[in-house]
């Protein structure tokens, strides 16, 4: 498949640049997948998306995935439409499978602040799994404030506004195939 890969997008009235392409996504991920596959051998791991960031991230993430695994989504509104968080965390959807006694690993397309994972590792508790792990695409360290346990990370990224490959400006730019970074106007 051709994706539309421009070097410059604009959302919402402000400017992105391609900041993480598509053949670095690619390879980070096959090797994400490599160490899944090594790592959960036999124990068919269930994969819970954090919807809607992380749609694009987990579809292509499972698809460097060899070994027998499931996938079922939890959604969390944190931001609203605006660039930093409410704060607040509000479960839309919860999850239907049964996790009792299974491998789950959750997946995130961004941690910032940490509140939504930390969140959701807390709830994951109540489903008494077997093993929780986390993977997110991106980990903006320096934002980190609440304390989570990051499994795996695609990309550690500084504490700039990012867009595409799942992740939204209101709702707008997750189509976007790879990683844009906000830039200023001018530049
Ligand atoms: P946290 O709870 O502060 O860690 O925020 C996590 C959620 O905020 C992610 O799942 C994203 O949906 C959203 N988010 C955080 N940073 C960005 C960003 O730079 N661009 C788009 N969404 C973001
Ligand atoms: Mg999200």
């Amino acid at each position: 498949m051709s994706f539309f890969l421009p070097e410059r997008v604009e959302c919402n009235g402000d400017i992105f640049k391609v900041f993480i392409n598509k053949d670095q996504i690619d390879a980070r991920l096959s090797l994400l997948g490599e160490q899944i596959d090594k790592e959960y051998e036999g124990l068919k791991p269930i994969f819970i998306g954090v919807l809607n960031g992380s749609y694009i991230f987990l579809a292509d993430l499972m698809r460097n995935v060899s070994i027998p695994c499931e996938v079922d989504f939890m959604k969390l509104s944190s931001y609203g439409d605006a660039k930093v968080s409410s704060g607040n965390v509000t479960e839309l959807k919860h999850i239907d499978a049964k996790l009792k006694g299974r491998h789950v690993i959750l997946v995130e397309d961004i941690i910032d602040t940490g509140l939504s994972m930390k969140y959701m590792v807390e709830r994951m508790a109540e489903y008494e799994p077997a093993s929780v792990k986390v993977v997110t695409l991106l980990h903006k360290k320096e934002a980190t404030r609440h304390d989570v346990q990051i499994d795996y990370v695609g990309f550690e990224i500084p504490n700039k506004f990012v867009l595409g490959y799942g992740l939204d400006y209101a709702q707008e730019g997750r189509n976007l195939a790879q990683i844009y970074a906000i830039s200023d106007k001018d530049s």
